[in-house]
């Protein structure tokens, strides 16, 4: 459990973890490329961890060192059926990409977490799936993990899916490297495009044409030194910190900015914050930025739209960060909150309310009048890792005292967040 208490002001420097969803696609990927690939800047959060154990299991060698995790792929039917089930853990990417993968291989597979991801809905990536013909059941028919799936050879396909969800997308797309031509997906508005990315510089044909990407079935995938940005998503919650609390100025260091994925620089800017990207640069095919965040006096915004996928996870610390705003915040067209690690709509407002804050859960989004001031309480973040950073970081703006009891849930994506956060504080 932490216990957090309000601070006079945040100072410093640092450089947050690698990107979770770019440190998942690097290890998937180079599995299924010939030879070895690279990856420099991985994040060894729980997530990524489940990565690396299932691809272990079904026979790929992974070394980790202190600078750099070496995957030897064994190429696109270099798979071997694992002798257990494979442990996904709490981790959505791990889950849906591989069942993907997995959907075009000669064996039988069992995928299955914990009690958070074995209740999020499977049924969006086990439509698509059967589509091509692959056999995915859910074990307990009830849409959810433990997913059970057979490989068969796939029919090539055109999804329109009817969410904005990377993971679905690159699940089809990962099937359509074992499809019989191409296959694509529409999605409603553009979720990010790590997979489309990274599957391109390991040699496969992506072609993206607005809101639809096709994938030709490459001969082979050819193994990449891959260099992982840090992770806007963990960047978020220190530039809420630094722009809420008085008196703060923080550098972050090396944050991706992929524009799928920097919705939250554009909201802080709209809300008036004093927000600096320097020393823009391309990264391993991804665009990197050092942020700079001093404390800012904020105005309520509206955020609907084609926006939300860009930043649906920051949304959390984003209904936080609007508490600390004049005037009213709406938040909009973000149902796919409620079916994350947790039901986040719920959550946030939940503990927010108990804090004191002015904010209504709506169906897809939050109503938020700014202003008052928050107090401490014991936050319920039934193990959702990005609930409890938002909460770390409304803590250290609340008077009294704010207790956090499953406070290692960090580690899912964040294992140094509470000693980052720690070293911000005034000595
Ligand atoms: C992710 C996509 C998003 C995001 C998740 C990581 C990915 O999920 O919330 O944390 O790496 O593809 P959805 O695709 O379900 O929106």
């Amino acid at each position: 459990m932490k216990t957090l208490r309000k601070q006079e002001s945040l100072l410093g420097c640092l450089t947050v973890p690698g990107d979770k969803s770019i440190s998942h696609r690097a290890v998937m990927f180079g599995a299924l490329a010939e030879g070895e690939t690279h990856i420099r800047g991985f994040l060894k959060g729980a997530d990524c961890l489940s990565t690396i154990g299932c691809f272990r299991k079904m026979g790929i060698a992974i070394e980790e060192t202190e600078e750099e995790i070496i995957v030897h792929g064994k190429g696109l039917h270099g798979l071997k059926e694992a002798r257990e089930i494979l442990d996904v853990g709490n981790s959505g990417t791990t889950t849906r990409l591989i069942s993907g993968i997995l959907a075009g291989q000669d064996f039988t597979s069992i995928l299955s977490g914990d009690a958070s991801l074995n209740s999020r809905p499977m049924k969006r990536i086990m439509t698509p799936l059967s589509m091509m013909d692959a056999s995915i059941e859910s074990i307990n028919q009830d849409g959810c993990a433990p997913l059970k799936i057979t490989g068969h050879p796939l029919k090539a396909i055109h999804y329109n899916s009817p969410v904005a969800s990377a993971q679905v997308k690159s699940c089809v797309l990962l099937a359509g490297l074992y499809a019989d031509g191409v296959t694509s997906v529409t999605e409603p508005a553009l979720s990010r495009d790590h997979t489309e990315r990274m599957l391109r510089s390991f040699g496969a044909n992506l072609i993206s044409d607005g809101l639809t990407c096709s994938i030709t079935p490459p001969e082979s995938l050819h193994g990449q030194n891959i260099v992982v940005p840090g992770d806007i998503s963990s960047a978020a919650f220190f530039i809420v910190a630094g722009l809420i609390t008085p008196g703060s100025s923080i550098t972050i260091e090396n944050v991706g900015i992929n524009e799928t994925r920097a919705g939250i620089i554009e909201v802080c800017k709209k809300m008036g914050a004093d927000l600096s990207m320097q020393n823009v640069r391309e990264e391993g095919g991804e665009p990197v930025a050092d942020l700079h965040v001093n404390y800012s006096k904020l105005h309520g915004t509206t955020i609907q739209g084609s926006i939300i996928p860009t930043l649906i996870d920051e949304l959390p610390v984003i209904a936080l960060m609007a508490c600390f705003a004049d005037g009213q915040t709406i938040i909009r067209d973000a149902h796919e909150l409620r079916v994350k690690e947790s039901d986040r709509i719920e959550l946030v407002s939940h503990n927010l309310k108990a804090m004191g804050a002015d904010i209504t859960a709506t169906d897809d989004g939050f109503l938020i009048n700014g202003g008052l001031p928050l107090h401490g309480a014991i936050i319920d973040c039934k193990m959702d890792h990005r609930i409890a950073m938002t909460f770390a970081i409304a803590g250290i703006n609340a008077s009294g005292e704010t207790a956090i009891p499953q406070s290692d849930c960090v580690d899912v994506s964040y294992p140094a967040f509470w000693s980052q956060l720690e070293s911000l504080y005034l000595k």
